[in-house]
């Protein structure tokens, strides 16, 4: 699996969001945080500002649902044109259902696992996803520090993704930079979310390219 790289809004300007997403043409997603004061201690944005966003860019939106009752809500997002829509294991009662409703509305079903949460119960939904999304910061927050206990998780979600036939994208979520990203390539990972590391450089489109350079050569 190529390398792709999602910049995270959360670290652009909300009031700015058509610019920020037209900041980063050469990322492969957009990386929408959700965020409902419930699930996490932080609010953000919900679906409104999917819709529009939606139509001021044309990269794919990889939207991250950190919010409760995630089976409630998450098919809307899809339904409201998001390319990807991830909700985490931990919100969901009936995460089965809620990602065959996502990709019945044509988005790509992910799963999400904060940092303490083993990956080995959910191995039976890996038929289930599109891709699995493991936390490396507690989430709620960009610019916190990358969590390299869950290294080795990366490692053994990477081994039972090829067990089950290697179509399911890994991603990483948290902390992701120039410092960090080698490791989260070397360990399997191959998508990357980066906020801080993308919207705090003053050259957007170098850190996009430079993200991926040093996962491509690490992996
Ligand atoms: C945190 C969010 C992340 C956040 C990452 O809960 O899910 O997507 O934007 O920000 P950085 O890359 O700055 O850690
Ligand atoms: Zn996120």
């Amino acid at each position: 699996m190529a390398v792709q790289i999602s910049p995270s809004i959360l670290s652009a300007d909300f009031a700015r969001l058509a610019d920020e997403a037209a900041a980063v043409p050469n990322a492969d997603w957009l990386h929408v945080d959700v965020m409902d004061y419930h699930f996490v201690p932080n609010l953000t944005l919900g679906l409104p500002v999917v819709e529009a966003l939606r139509k001021a860019t044309s990269l794919p939106l990889d939207c991250h649902l950190m919010i409760d009752d995630p089976d409630r809500w998450a098919p809307s997002y899809a339904e409201a044109g998001a390319g990807s829509v991830t909700i985490h294991a931990e919100a969901s009662s009936a995460p089965v259902r809620t990602l065959r409703e996502i990709r019945s509305q044509g988005a790509r079903a992910g799963l999400a696992l904060n940092p303490a949460t083993a990956v080995e119960p959910y191995e039976d939904l890996i038929g289930e996803l599109d891709m699995l999304l493991l936390m490396t910061v507690e989430p709620g927050f960009g610019g916190q520090p990358f969590l390299d206990v869950v290294l080795p998780k990366i490692r053994r979600a990477r081994a039972l993704i090829e067990r089950h036939g290697g179509q399911v994208w890994l991603q990483v979520d948290g902390g992701v930079s120039a410092d960090t990203i080698e490791r989260c390539a070397q360990a399997g990972a191959d998508v990357f979310v980066a906020g801080s590391a993308v919207y705090g450089a003053d050259d957007r489109v170098a850190a996009v390219d430079s993200l991926r350079a040093l996962a491509e050569g690490a992996s």
